[in-house]
C-alpha cells in the first residue's frame, strides 16, 4: 500500500486574498501536525501560463513563500519549495499530455471561466494546466489534496489520468488522490457579489481583502460589503436565500475557527451595523501578524532563498525516482 502524503500548491501570481488563506494557507499550516507528510508548492510553472513580469514573479514567489511562514508553516515539518526548481514536475507533465484526452480538457470549466470568449488566444499551457497540476500531484505519490471547491474538477482530472496510466501500462503504479474539502472556508465569495468566488484577479479591489491590507482597508472594505436589509437569523438555515450574509457568517466563523452556528448564537437577531466592526476587528487582529511578518520576512529574502533551496532538494529526492520509473514503465 502506498504511504499518505498530503500536496497542494498555490500561485505567486498577484496579491494573496483572505480566500486563498482561509481556503489554502491555514489549512495546509494545520495539516502539517496530522502526522502525514505533507508537501506545498509555490507553482510558479502554472503561473506563466498567462504573462507575468518577470520582477514580479520573482518578487511573488519569494511573498508567497513568506505568507506560508508568516502563517505558521514549519519548515522542519513540511516540505516547502518552488515547482521550477524541481525539474520532475515538468518532465512528468509531458508524459501525462500524453495520457490525457483533449476532451478531458474540454470539460474543464476553469479554462472556460478564465479565457472567457478567447479560448483561441490564450496559451497552450492555460489549456494543459490540469495536466500538469496532475503531475504536480502525482509525482509525489500525494493521496490527499487539500484545496478549496474550485480545484475540485481538477483533482478528478488527476484521478482520471492516474487510472488511465495505471491501465494503459497495466500497472497499479499512481494512486487516486483524494480532494480534501472541508471547513466553512472553502469558497470564499466576493464582497460586491455572492455569487462569485474572491479571487485575487477579480478587477475590483473592493470585492477581496488582501493579506497586504492595512486596518484601515479591512475596515472599510467589509463596512462596504454587500448586504441585505435584514438582521442576522438565529439559525444557518436562515442564510439559505441570503449568500452576501452567508458569506461574512461563515468567515467570522473561519476566521474564529468555530462553527457557522456558533456565530449565530452570538450574533443572530443582530443588525450588520453591529455584526461588520465585530467582523472588521476579528479579521485585522487576524490579518495584520501575518502580513507584519511577511513585511518582516521580505527585509532579507536570503533565509527565504535558503528554506526554499532546501525544500527543492527534499522534494527532487522523493519526485525524481517516480518520474523515473514512470519513464521506465512507458518504455524509456
Ligand atoms: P486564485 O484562485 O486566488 O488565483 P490559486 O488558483 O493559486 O488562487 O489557488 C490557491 C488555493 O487557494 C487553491 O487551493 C484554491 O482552491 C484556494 N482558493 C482560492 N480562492 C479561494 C476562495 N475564494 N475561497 C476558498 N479557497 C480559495
Ligand atoms: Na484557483
Amino acid at each position: 500500500a502506498n504511504a499518505q502524503r498530503i500536496f497542494s500548491g498555490i500561485q505567486p501570481s498577484g496579491n494573496l486574498t483572505l480566500g486563498n488563506y482561509l481556503g489554502a494557507l491555514n489549512r495546509f499550516v494545520t495539516m502539517q501536525d496530522s502526522g502525514i507528510e505533507t508537501i506545498y508548492c509555490m507553482v510558479d510553472l502554472h503561473a506563466i501560463s498567462v504573462w507575468q513580469n518577470p520582477d514580479d514573479l520573482r518578487r511573488q514567489t519569494r511573498e508567497l513563500a513568506a505568507a506560508y511562514l508568516a502563517c505558521g508553516l514549519d519548515p522542519e515539518k513540511s516540505i516547502l519549495f518552488n515547482q521550477s526548481q524541481v525539474p520532475a514536475h515538468a518532465q512528468l507533465a509531458w508524459l501525462f499530455n500524453c495520457v490525457a484526452r483533449v476532451g478531458w480538457m474540454n470539460r474543464m470549466t476553469q479554462f472556460k471561466d478564465k479565457a472567457g470568449k478567447n479560448a483561441e488566444k490564450m496559451s497552450l499551457g492555460l489549456y494543459a494546466y490540469p495536466a500538469l497540476m496532475a503531475a504536480d500531484i502525482l509525482v509525489y505519490k500525494a493521496t490527499h489534496v487539500p484545496v478549496g471547491e474550485d480545484q475540485k474538477q481538477h483533482v478528478e482530472l488527476t484521478r482520471d489520468i492516474a487510472a488511465k496510466f495505471n491501465h494503459d501500462y497495466d500497472v497499479d503504479f499512481f494512486p487516486m488522490p483524494e480532494p480534501v474539502i472541508e471547513g466553512v472556508a472553502t469558497r470564499v465569495m466576493s464582497l460586491r457579489d455572492g455569487s462569485k468566488k474572491m479571487s485575487k484577479s477579480d478587477p475590483s479591489d473592493m470585492s477581496r481583502i488582501n493579506l497586504k491590507d492595512d486596518a484601515d482597508t479591512i475596515a472599510k472594505k467589509i463596512r462596504k460589503a454587500k448586504t441585505d436589509p435584514e438582521p442576522l437569523p438565529s439559525e444557518t438555515d436562515g442564510l439559505k436565500e441570503r449568500p452576501e450574509a452567508r458569506n461574512l457568517v461563515n468567515i467570522y466563523a473561519a476566521l474564529s475557527e468555530t462553527s457557522a452556528d456558533n456565530v449565530l448564537r452570538e450574533f443572530g437577531g443582530q443588525q450588520f451595523g453591529q455584526f461588520k466592526p465585530a467582523l472588521a476587528d476579528l479579521a485585522v487582529a487576524k490579518i495584520g501578524p501575518i502580513s507584519d511578518e511577511i513585511a518582516r520576512l521580505m527585509n532579507d529574502t536570503s533565509q527565504i532563498d535558503a528554506i526554499l533551496g532546501k525544500g527543492a532538494d527534499r522534494a527532487a529526492n522523493i519526485a525524481e525516482p517516480i518520474v523515473n520509473e514512470a519513464m521506465e514503465i512507458m518504455g524509456m
